[in-house]
């Protein structure tokens, strides 16, 4: 069945990825985004890849008012994405309050308008961060949740909370929880991408624009860890392939094909690579040399974390393609993509 889907955050980095997804499906999508993290371009930049024009909304989903006009103006919306929220670790341990409002009201706003729009599912958009450090490698979806390091964490914990809870208290709605490893990327048009305001915190952007010399050096943070070089490891996930999980997860909705009202898959590649293998490949991948150096350990930070996706990849029928070779190199022309278009 094709849909018409409602895309929270869709103007972000994974939600313009999905939005593409979607569209290439055959759904019709919407998307609400109130731009505190993106910009409107990316809109147009959807229509070039796609060759259509997704509706647009610019709201802030924390305002009900204003999401009950939506669901008004768009009559028969049939499933939710939930992309829209707060996401910078640090951030969010400075401005808990910023971030519980923002990251919670909104989901709790959509929960109590879907049943009155007679909307079906929504598609949470969660995080690996759940499980902290796994006691058992690589990580399953039966694994226990660990107390969250920071409040950004937290409101992903809370939010599949709300979810479950909010099923079932006996509201007739469905839900799939994604517990996403490390998106990175982008789309191989280089016409999306992620685009960090100010210094990045995370791995990929702080890479690519050092490469471009936009950075003096890159530190990775930690040569100490209990790893076999030292640096932690992660679950690098193709945010194309990462995108197409949401599609398959949309289906598996409208199929009624859910085991339980609400379900929950790991979202990886189940390959672990440590920081130093990544810039190595990175490197090799792009043949630019990367200026790096080992520093101090960054607080906060997870030792090693990989998925076992094969959940999603029995149940859902998903599974990553890209290599991470051709993830990195779509990562670098996008930055290369965003010196020319003035930006970085
Ligand atoms: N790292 C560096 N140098 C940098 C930035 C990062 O060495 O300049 C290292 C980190 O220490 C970590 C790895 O690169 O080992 C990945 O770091 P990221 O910041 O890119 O990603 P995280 O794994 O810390 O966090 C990401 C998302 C969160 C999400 C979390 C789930 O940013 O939103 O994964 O584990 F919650």
């Amino acid at each position: 069945m094709k849909g018409k889907i409602l895309v929270t955050g869709g103007t972000g980095f994974i939600g313009s990825h999905t939005v593409v997804e979607l569209q290439k499906a055959g759904h019709e999508v919407v998307i609400v985004d109130n731009l505190s993290n993106s910009s409107a371009d990316v809109v147009d930049n959807i229509e070039k890849v796609s060759g259509i024009r997704p509706a647009f909304e610019k709201l802030d989903c924390t305002n009900l008012d204003a999401m009950k006009g939506l669901f008004e103006k768009h009559k028969g919306i049939n499933a939710i994405i939930h992309f829209a929220a707060s996401k910078a670790v640090g951030e969010s341990v400075e401005k808990p309050l910023l971030y519980y409002r923002n990251n919670i009201v909104s989901l709790i706003n959509l929960l109590e308008l879907m049943p009155k729009y007679a909307v079906e599912g929504i598609v949470f958009s969660s995080s690996c961060t759940v499980y902290g450090q796994p006691d058992k490698l690589p990580v399953t979806e039966e694994a226990p949740i660990k107390k969250a390091e920071s409040p950004y964490g937290n409101t992903k914990q809370i939010n599949e909370e709300i979810i479950r809870d909010t099923v079932a208290s006996g509201s007739p709605i469905k839900s799939i929880l994604l517990r996403y490893f490390n998106p990175i990327g982008a789309h191989p048009s280089a016409l999306l991408g992620e685009l960090p305001l100010g210094v990045p915190c995370n791995l990929i952007p702080y890479l690519t624009q050092t490469a471009l010399g936009l950075r003096k050096i890159l530190n990775v943070f930690g040569g100490d860890y209990n790893t076999p070089d030292g640096s932690c490891i992660r679950d690098y996930i193709n945010v194309v392939d990462l995108a197409k999980a949401h599609v398959f997860a949309i289906a598996r909705i409208f199929e009624n094909k859910q085991k339980e009202k609400v379900e929950v898959f790991n979202i990886g590649t189940g390959q672990g690579l440590s920081v130093l293998e990544l810039i190595h490949t990175f490197e090799k991948a792009t043949g630019v040399k990367l200026n790096y150096k080992i520093v101090d350990r960054r607080p906060g930070d997870i030792e090693q974390v990989w998925a076992d996706p094969s959940k999603a990849n029995n149940e859902l029928g998903w599974k990553a393609e890209t290599t991470i070779e051709d993830t990195l190199r779509s990562a670098w022309n996008w930055q290369k993509e965003l010196r020319k278009r003035g930006i970085q």
